[in-house]
């Protein structure tokens, strides 16, 4: 009986593994020059962790089960709740700034489509302890580090950035309810992914007054930061949420990356927890989903209990990222080649067990040797099986061993041949020469 992989996982071949391990590596590299540190929790949790603020979409989506003892658990679809207990748990003792990054596995039980599956993996870095926009900033520029770093360039992609404390401003400038802020919340997330009149529809429904609605449609459609002054019609006191966008700008562009960015009102963000900046990068051209998205969420320590420290951070899934480098012939280009640093061969009948002693030798020695599993075949097979493996030097076991216990060493990129001692070959070998 074939048992076919779960819907909306991946199985990761060898050179799936290999694209993998590029992208995470990448990820990785990049956090730590950006000055982040890794940390990771368990992959799964309290079920009532993911409830308390991550809002009804994640919830809906959940991965959940129950231990033997009764209790409720889930696979984590996202970690910013996991890094906030974990925060919680050690602020006393923890030195501030918290710079961290991760890059869970992570499990939502979404309808598996283009860029979205069931399990995948997210780069995640989060700054917590400052309350200033660099802060917000300073995510931004590191995700578009990464970005830039794989040859993504401004044409090919943007930062689409906004923010929900001016998006409240707004909303409440125009006469909306403080208790109704967070269901329009998620209803304006959803504005890209719904037909035009199926969201107007629903907004209708939400705010009951087409006037309104129109106002919202406008703030949403808007591009320019300088034409929102114009949309808030009354006198508001909170018109730092609009400065503190402008400062963000003026940060993106002192870093060199205000290429990359543009202001985009329609950002809203599907995540009950934001406060702040939001953002997203979406690709320039075709319908793909968000690459990553991210902003500030200045409650969610306290809402886990802690003191109120204010946090920024990203999520950067690698499913729409893999289909983006896919698309732009930038994946397969830069992946690390194959590299062995010695292949064991014999010369047809000798060899032996002198080949696996070679080859175990080496590797004791810190040296990848691989031998072949061909004991018949002639030495010019196992040449091209070495070259194959993309093999620097061929160790050859030939008459020369049972003349004089020496040693043929090639040299597969020149073709070069050397006679060694036997006895001399490993204390010649040094780190160095790898
Ligand atoms: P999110 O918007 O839910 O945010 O996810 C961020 C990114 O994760 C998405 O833009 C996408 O690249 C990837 N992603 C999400 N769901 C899936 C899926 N089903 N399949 C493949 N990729 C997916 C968060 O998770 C926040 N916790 C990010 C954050 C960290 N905000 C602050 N810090």
């Amino acid at each position: 009986m074939k048992i076919p992989p779960v819907k909306g996982t991946r199985d990761f071949y060898p050179p799936d593994m290999a694209r993998r391990n590029w992208i995470i590596d990448g990820w990785k590299r990049v956090s730590v020059r950006n000055g982040f540190e890794e940390y990771d929790g368990p992959i799964f949790e309290y079920l009532k962790m993911f409830q308390i603020k991550s809002g009804d979409e994640i919830v809906e989506q959940l991965f959940s089960l129950e231990d033997r003892g009764g209790r409720e658990l889930a696979l984590r679809p996202e970690i910013t709740p996991t890094l906030a207990r974990m925060v919680n748990q050690q602020i006393s003792s923890l030195p501030k700034p918290i710079k961290w990054f991760s890059v869970p596995r992570l499990f939502r039980a979404e309808r598996p489509q283009k860029g979205r599956l069931r399990e995948f993996f997210q780069w995640n870095i989060d700054i917590i302890g400052v309350d200033d926009v660099l802060a917000d900033a300073e995510v931004i520029l590191t995700t578009i580090d990464y970005l830039r770093e794989i040859g993504l360039t401004p044409k090919d992609i943007k930062v689409k950035i906004s923010s929900r404390k001016l998006l409240a401003v707004f909303l409440r400038s125009i006469g909306i309810a403080e208790n109704k802020l967070e269901s329009l919340y998620t209803l304006l997330d959803k504005k890209a992914k719904l037909p035009e009149d199926t969201f107007e529809k629903l907004l209708t429904e939400q705010v009951t007054n087409k006037e309104t609605v129109t106002k919202i449609l406008n703030f949403m459609n808007c591009n320019s930061i300088p034409d929102i002054p114009k949309l808030i019609t009354k006198e508001n006191k909170e018109f730092y949420a609009y400065k503190n966008v402008m400062l963000v700008f003026d940060y993106l562009e002192t870093m060199g990356v205000k290429d990359y960015c543009e202001f985009d009102a329609g950002i809203v963000r599907g995540l009950a927890y934001y406060t702040g900046v939001v953002f997203e990068v979406h690709a320039v051209e075709g319908e793909l989903r968000a690459i990553c998205g991210g902003g500030r969420y200045d409650n969610l320590l306290r809402d886990f209990g802690g003191p109120p420290i204010s946090a920024t951070g990203m999520g950067m899934g690698d499913c729409v990222l893999e289909i983006l480098l896919k698309e732009k012939g930038l994946l397969g280009k830069s992946l690390p080649k194959k590299e062995l640093d010695y292949f064991v061969a014999f010369a047809k009948g000798y060899g032996g067990g002198t080949v696996y002693k070679v080859a175990a030798e080496l590797r004791s020695r810190g040296f990848s040797a691989v031998f072949s599993y061909k004991t018949s075949a002639g030495l010019s097979k196992l040449l091209k099986e070495a070259s194959a493996l993309n093999a620097k030097k061929c160790v050859i076991v030939g008459q020369e061993y049972l003349d004089n216990k020496q040693l043929v060493i090639k040299d597969m990129a020149t073709g070069k041949q050397e006679l060694v001692n036997y006895d001399s070959l490993f204390t010649q070998l040094k780190p160095e020469s790898k």
